[in-house]
């Protein structure tokens, strides 16, 4: 297991390009099961879930291979319909498959994922769609075994609300088998995320016939058949405001590139409530904290448009450095606080209670060693270790390396000093 060695204290500066999104390419790459024929992505980003999932699409008969940035993909084999505990408890969004592996094979057994470190991550609303649209799923020895009858999977009026407001992944799984359901599929409380956007156009140019995209109520009818499409992935606006924190905390001034502003809007105005000085034009976004005194800010996550919870772990890190209490409330996930601890390790001075932390800013934080508890905890703990003093190790970066391209380099680029060190007894 790998680590990143941080030699704390340097302003970024400089310009550096965004990667393609992963929970844009994750469900793409799932919905390839439904497609006939050959296509093309493009913009996919190198990282260890899009080798998981491609490792799972490769046991379910799909042709794919990778070269860069550019992926082929051609279902060969529909005879299999079965995803292995193996690669499903590597990844949650495996979960993806179970919609098109319904509609396209009429029957699909998938390994439930299992716990996540930052607490309950229900599937119910994923079961009760896929259900409403005609299947039958049952749980048999940690499975979901699912079927579908004669009559195949017909459309139907879908509810997918909760108290926590949508589902990003439910959404998609239930929208990607009613593509292929008789009928018409009506969502209401859909997700209306930009990778749940994305989705919709993806699949519309294979044939699909989705109306709604980015409210929360989506149309479906259901076609015949959809074809395999040559599509680019648009950027990752979760790794875009990881990078834009990281010019704010360093007090640097960057410009990160080839990134969608418009999906940055709450982080953005955020970082502008506490001060910083940004820019957008075209695809670009600069941000210059030089000689900003920055003042607290507190988040509240919500669903998309609102602030992030894929940047509240991020945000922390960033508030340790700014002067004033700014309270951050994870209304997504409540528990998402891995990072609260080994934060701390470093220094910061964070108070939580349930699902609310309050940071007291500014603290000096001082390098030490700490553990990666999963992806965006990892991300956290990189920006602080970018302005704590001395040297912070980062162990088990390999949750980094599941959703941010060789961050390394690209903070290195930056003025950083972050160096991978490489653990040789990893197999
Ligand atoms: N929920 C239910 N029932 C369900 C599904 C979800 O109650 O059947 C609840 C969840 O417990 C949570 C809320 O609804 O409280 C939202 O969960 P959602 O289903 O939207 O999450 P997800 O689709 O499983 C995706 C991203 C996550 C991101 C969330 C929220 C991917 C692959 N994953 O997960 O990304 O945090 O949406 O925006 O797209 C990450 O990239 O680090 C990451 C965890």
């Amino acid at each position: 297991m790998d680590s990143f060695k941080i030699i704390g204290g340097q302003r970024l500066q400089g310009s550096i390009e965004i990667s393609g999104s992963k929970n844009a390419c994750l469900p793409m790459l799932a919905a390839t099961l439904l497609l006939d024929g050959k296509g093309t992505l493009g913009n996919v980003p190198q990282l260890r879930d899009v080798d998981t999932i491609l490792l799972l699409l490769r046991e379910l008969g799909v042709d794919a291979s990778q070269n860069g940035g550019d992926l082929t993909y051609e279902v060969t084999d529909q005879t299999v319909v079965e995803a292995p505990y193996d690669i499903v408890r590597r990844m949650r969004a495996s979960i993806c498959v179970l919609g098109p592996l319904l509609a396209r094979r009429q029957a699909a057994v998938v390994s439930l994922p299992g716990g996540c470190v930052f607490g309950d991550r229900p599937i119910d609303l994923h079961l009760m769609g896929l259900r409403a649209l005609g299947a039958e799923i049952n749980m048999v020895h940690g499975s979901l075994v699912a079927s579908v009858g004669a009559a195949g999977l017909r459309g139907a009026a879908i509810d997918l609300g909760s108290e926590f407001g949508s589902t990003v992944l439910g959404t998609m799984n239930v929208m990607m088998a009613a593509c292929l359901a008789r009928g018409e599929t009506k969502i209401t409380h859909a997700a209306r995320e930009p990778e749940v956007v994305e989705l919709i156009q993806f699949l519309n140019k294979c044939g699909a016939q989705i109306s709604g995209a980015g409210t929360s109520t989506l149309t479906i009818n259901g076609v015949e058949k959809l074809s395999a499409c040559n599509y680019q992935i648009p950027a990752d606006r979760i790794e875009a405001a990881t990078l834009l924190i990281a010019g704010a905390i360093t007090g640097g001034d960057i410009t990160i590139s080839n990134c969608i502003p418009s999906h940055l809007t709450a982080v953005t105005s955020a970082l502008q409530q506490c001060g910083y000085n940004l820019e957008a034009n075209g695809n670009e976004i600069r941000i210059d904290a030089t000689s900003v005194s920055a003042v607290a800010h507190s988040i509240e996550t919500a669903p998309y448009p609102g602030f992030p919870t894929d940047v509240q772990a991020q945000w922390m890190a960033l508030c340790t450095q700014i002067d004033g209490d700014s309270r951050l409330t994870d209304h997504i996930y409540p528990e998402r606080f891995m990072h609260v601890s080994e934060l701390q390790r470093l220094g910061a001075n964070l108070q939580r209670e349930g699902n609310q932390v309050v940071a007291h800013g500014p603290c000096r934080l001082s390098g030490a060693e700490v553990m990666a508890s999963d992806l965006r905890a990892s991300a956290a703990l990189v920006l602080a270790g970018l302005v704590a003093s001395g040297e912070t190790l980062i162990r088990r970066v390999y949750h980094l390396d599941r959703g941010y391209q060789k961050l390394e380099h690209k903070l290195r680029l930056l003025g950083a000093n972050v160096q991978r060190v490489v653990d040789e007894t990893s197999p």
